[in-house]
Parts: structure tokens; C-alpha cells; sequence
């Protein structure tokens, strides 16, 4: 499959997606407005919605109903949208763009982060929860299980605590910062790939592969993440750029240089679709998408 496909059936699924997301985030009569405005202020302006294509891509492949994956994808995307928020705070990295607009304490006020992201978080459970996403209830039970391994202490949360830790620790050992990548970022990844075939109702190995896949990929998307901290421009990232270096953060670039954390980006690409050959063809859309990691600007 060609860049330009990959590109068109990512912008398809995003455009399909952000019509969901924007219905679980629909404020209701009595809602109390400032927090929804927040809330959408940070969810809907845009992003690359990467985990909603895999959460699709992923029950796609796995027969899946196109309604109950994007609803589950919207629950992925609010638990992501709540990390950027808070990790953006000035308490963690103090950033004041993302996704190109103001951070979202910054336009609005840091209270109002703290509960915009505690209230997106919680409301991805609740939309796991929701018979309308799934009428099985064995299956909500297993999404609502799975986001939170991904999201907690052992996941993405953990990850930010020991990203936080590397700050001071500039010379962490690369096992200790392999650890955190795959924390921080691949355990959401890995989910969101798994997630799409569990709603399906795949098999156990289904959901193994793919949550496989997603992991790799997700340490790619990470290094790349880094590597474009020291390579990319703002208005190509619609974030600031240079801050591992000026905070003196341990990543794989000041482990390893450039050309060390492109390689292992490529390998961790590697090793993701090695995982796909259980699909076949169907899977071709996954491939693309691994090949394209390494080499985005965004
Ligand atoms: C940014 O994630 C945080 C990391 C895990 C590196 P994305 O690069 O997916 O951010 P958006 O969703 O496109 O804004
Ligand atoms: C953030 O990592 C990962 C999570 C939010 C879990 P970074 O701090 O490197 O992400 P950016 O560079 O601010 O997007
Ligand atoms: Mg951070
Ligand atoms: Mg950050
Ligand atoms: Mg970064």
C-alpha cells in the first residue's frame, strides 16, 4: 500500500471518528458548562487520532462493528487527550502549545486542567461501561479492565512517573528509559490495537498478535516522538520542541544519538509487523502504517 493510501485511509477514519467523539462529548442541559468547554477544547482540536485508527484498522481486520470500535476508540482517545493535559501542567512539563493552540491551562486556568483531565479519564470508563457500546456485558468488562492496565500504575502512569524520574537521572541506563518508553506510551498503543479485537470478539490469538503489534509500534512512535523533539519544528509539531534537551531528560537520543534511536525505531517497526503475518492481506493497512512511522514530521 502506498503513503498516499495510508494517508487517505487515516483521514477517513479520523473524519468517521471525530463525529463520535464529538457526541460523547456532548453537553448535556445540565452539565456544568466551563468543564465540557474544556474538555472539548482539548479533545477536538485535532491530533492525529493514531490510536482511534488502530482501535478501527484493528476491528476491522477482526470483523468487528464499525459503531461499537469507534466508541471505543473515543474512550482511548479521552484517556490520551487527559495525559497531554496533564502532561503539559507546569507541575510536569510545563508546555504552553499543543496540538497548535494554547495548552489547555494556559487558555483556560490550571484547576480547570486537573479536572478537565481527571474528567476525561473518567468518562472513558464510562463510555467502556456503556451498554451502547457494547451489548455483551463480558466484553465491557474486559475493555473497562484493559484501558485501566493501560492507563494506571503499571502503564501509562507509571511511565510518566519514571519520565519524571529521568530528569534527574540524565545518564538513566537505556534499560531503565526502554521501560519507561513502553510505559508512557507503548502500553496505550498495545491496547488500543488489542481493544479493537476484543469489541470484535476475536480470538485469544487475535488479541495477542495485534496487542504484539501495537506495543513495537508504540515504541517506534515514542522514539520518533523523541527524535522529533531534537529534529522537528513547531509548526510541523504544533508543540514546542527541544525540551528533553533543555530539561536534561534521559530518552534513546541522549543514549544513543540520532542515528542510534532511528535505528532502534526501525527495529521496534520491525519486530510490530512480524506480528501480522497471522493476518495476511488483511493487515495491509497495519503494515503501512509501520512503515510510515519513522519517517513523520507530526
Ligand atoms: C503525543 O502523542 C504524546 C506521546 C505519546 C508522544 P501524539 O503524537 O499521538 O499526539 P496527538 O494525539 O497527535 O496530538
Ligand atoms: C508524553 O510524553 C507521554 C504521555 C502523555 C503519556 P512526552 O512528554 O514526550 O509527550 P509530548 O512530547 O509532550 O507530546
Ligand atoms: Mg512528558
Ligand atoms: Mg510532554
Ligand atoms: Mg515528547
Amino acid at each position: 500500500m502506498s503513503s498516499t493510501d495510508y494517508a487517505a485511509a487515516l483521514s477517513a477514519i479520523a473524519v468517521e471518528f471525530d463525529v463520535c467523539l464529538s457526541q460523547v462529548l456532548e453537553r448535556e442541559p445540565d452539565d456544568v458548562p466551563r468543564l465540557w468547554e474544556a474538555m472539548r477544547y482539548a479533545a477536538m482540536a485535532g491530533g492525529k487520532r493514531l490510536r482511534p485508527f488502530l482501535v478501527v484498522t484493528c476491528a476491522d481486520i477482526c470483523g468487528g462493528d464499525r459503531s461499537a470500535a469507534l466508541r471505543v476508540a473515543a474512550a482511548v482517545e479521552i484517556m490520551h487527550t487527559y495525559s497531554l493535559v496533564h502532561d503539559d501542567l507546569p507541575a510536569m512539563d510545563d508546555d504552553s502549545l499543543r496540538r497548535g493552540q494554547p495548552t489547555l491551562h494556559r487558555e483556560f486556568d490550571e484547576a480547570t486542567a486537573i479536572l478537565a483531565g481527571d474528567a476525561l479519564l473518567t468518562l472513558a470508563f464510562e463510555v467502556l461501561s456503556d451498554p451502547l457500546t457494547h451489548k455483551d456485558s463480558q466484553i465491557r468488562s474486559d475493555l473497562v479492565f484493559g484501558l485501566a492496565r493501560a492507563g494506571g500504575p503499571r502503564g501509562m502512569a507509571g511511565g510518566q512517573m519514571l519520565d519524571l524520574e529521568a530528569e534527574t537521572n540524565p545518564e538513566g541506563q537505556q534499560d531503565a528509559v526502554i521501560r519507561l518508553e513502553s510505559m508512557k506510551t507503548g502500553a496505550l498503543f498495545a491496547w488500543s490495537c488489542e481493544a479493537g479485537a476484543v469489541v470484535s470478539g476475536a480470538g485469544k490469538e487475535e488479541c495477542k498478535k495485534l496487542r504484539a503489534f501495537g506495543a513495537e509500534f508504540g515504541m517506534a512512535f515514542q522514539i520518533t516522538d523523541d527524535i522529533l523533539d531534537e529534529t522537528g519544528n513547531v509548526d510541523e509539531a504544533g508543540k514546542a520542541v527541544g525540551k528533553d534537551r533543555y530539561r536534561g531528560k534521559a530518552t534513546l537520543v541522549s543514549l544513543w544519538g540520532l542515528d542510534g534511536a532511528r535505528d532502534a525505531a526501525l527495529e521496534h517497526a520491525r519486530k510490530a509487523v512480524e506480528n501480522l503475518d497471522f493476518f495476511g492481506e488483511k493487515a495491509d493497512l497495519l503494515r503501512a502504517s509501520a512503515a510510515q512511522l519513522i519517517d513523520r514530521r507530526v
